[in-house]
């Protein structure tokens, strides 16, 4: 078996059929279970500020806390649909995309605002679900990190995340016109990520695989939309997870210290596994199907897009520097380089990594009312 089929359930990171195959299947299910296979870990070594950074990542999330039901202006009226329109003419649509010869060169104007309204009810839903991932991770976190400087602060990011939850669940509900439940290569990573015994995977898949995304996303996304309530309350969110993402890099550039390269080789693979899900994901699956569109014709088209081809490398952009900033792309014989070079998204390694980065997003003072 090649480390591929091994990993990722496939040879070629491409095969768009076996892609697809991932589907969601228990969607109308309320709750899902996962066993989280971890100990909880008392320390009894209470000694504050042992590791500094973190001790000041934990004042400054300290005071950093906005509230969304008083911060937010959730007065602001969204007509979604004229969103979409001059987000679309802000930012330009598929004008470079080359369509002969498939269903989408028959759209019009009513289609095109028809996908414009369904991705972004799907991208809002798989941000939800995402940041409820982050809360159970962290919140696991808290009890298996064996520090208490990680400790303390793992507990300002379960609050984090709690109130990014709600605030994503509320625009939602008020403001978009409709859910999707969350998209199965989403839920395979979580539930890896879950799923794992050792403590530092979880702060490997999701502080620094799937928020280092995220930080990337919600970045994209607050300079490209038109809508104010949007973009202020994914300014105050990624005030938030530019500070986990850091929280993922501090810790986890010590604990590597410790670890064998054959260790080390499956921190390579879970990064690797996680990338995949997460590039796959963007494919948005779930948008062509409710659509009634072929939704292999459509994932071709998306996936050749130079547009699209973009975004998707544009979303690791955070991700590579931090990997390099752990020491992750060259650890044994460099094969996570080898692979995100596969993946075309090599070239941000020397882009700045968010172990300091967290400042440059930080709330201004005054910026929002309850943070001090
Ligand atoms: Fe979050
Ligand atoms: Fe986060």
């Amino acid at each position: 078996m090649t480390s591929n089929e091994r990993i990722i359930g496939r040879e070629n990171v491409n095969d768009i059929e076996q892609i697809l195959m991932i589907t969601n299947t228990d969607v109308d299910a309320a709750i899902h279970t996962v066993k989280d296979n971890a100990d909880a870990i008392f320390t009894w070594d209470y000694e504050k500020g042992s590791r500094p950074a973190l001790n000041k990542l934990y004042e400054k999330a300290k005071n950093s806390q906005w509230n969304g039901e008083t911060d937010l202006d959730w007065s602001i009226d969204v007509d979604q649909e004229a969103v979409v329109a001059a987000n679309a003419a802000a930012n330009g649509r598929g004008a470079e995309m080359n369509l002969a010869g498939t269903f989408f060169e028959k759209w019009g104007d009513k289609e095109w605002n028809e996908l414009g309204v369904q991705s972004q009810n799907w991208m809002l839903s798989q941000f939800m679900h995402g940041e409820q991932g982050a809360l159970l991770c962290t919140a696991k976190i808290v009890e298996t990190v064996p520090w208490i400087d990680a400790k303390y602060y793992a507990s300002t990011q379960v609050m984090d995340e709690a109130r990014h939850v709600e605030v994503f669940a509320k625009y939602l509900n008020e403001k978009l016109s409709g859910h999707y439940p969350v998209n199965a290569h989403l839920k395979m990573l979580l539930d890896d990520i879950v799923l794992d015994s050792r403590w530092d995977m979880t702060y490997l898949g999701m502080q620094i695989m799937v928020e280092g995304l995220a930080l990337a996303a919600f970045g994209f996304m607050h300079q490209m939309t038109t809508e104010p309530l949007l973009k202020q309350l994914l300014r105050y969110v990624m005030s938030d997870e530019a500070r986990h993402v850091a929280f993922g890099v501090l810790s986890l550039k010590e604990y590597y210290q410790e670890l064998t390269q054959a260790e080390l080789r499956e921190r390579q693979e879970f990064a690797f596994e996680a990338a995949v899900r997460m590039r796959d994901r963007f494919l948005q699956q779930e948008v062509w199907d409710r659509m009634g569109v072929p939704v292999k014709e459509a994932v071709t088209v998306i996936m050749q897009d130079p547009g699209q081809q973009l975004f998707q490398q544009m979303l690791f952009a955070k991700i590579v520097p931090n990997c390099r900033k752990l020491g992750l792309l060259d650890a044994g014989d460099g094969w996570l380089r080898e692979k995100f070079t596969e993946l075309g998204v090599i070239d941000f390694e020397h882009m700045p990594d968010t172990e300091e980065e967290y400042d440059t997003f930080a709330l201004a003072e005054g910026e929002v009312a309850s943070a001090r």
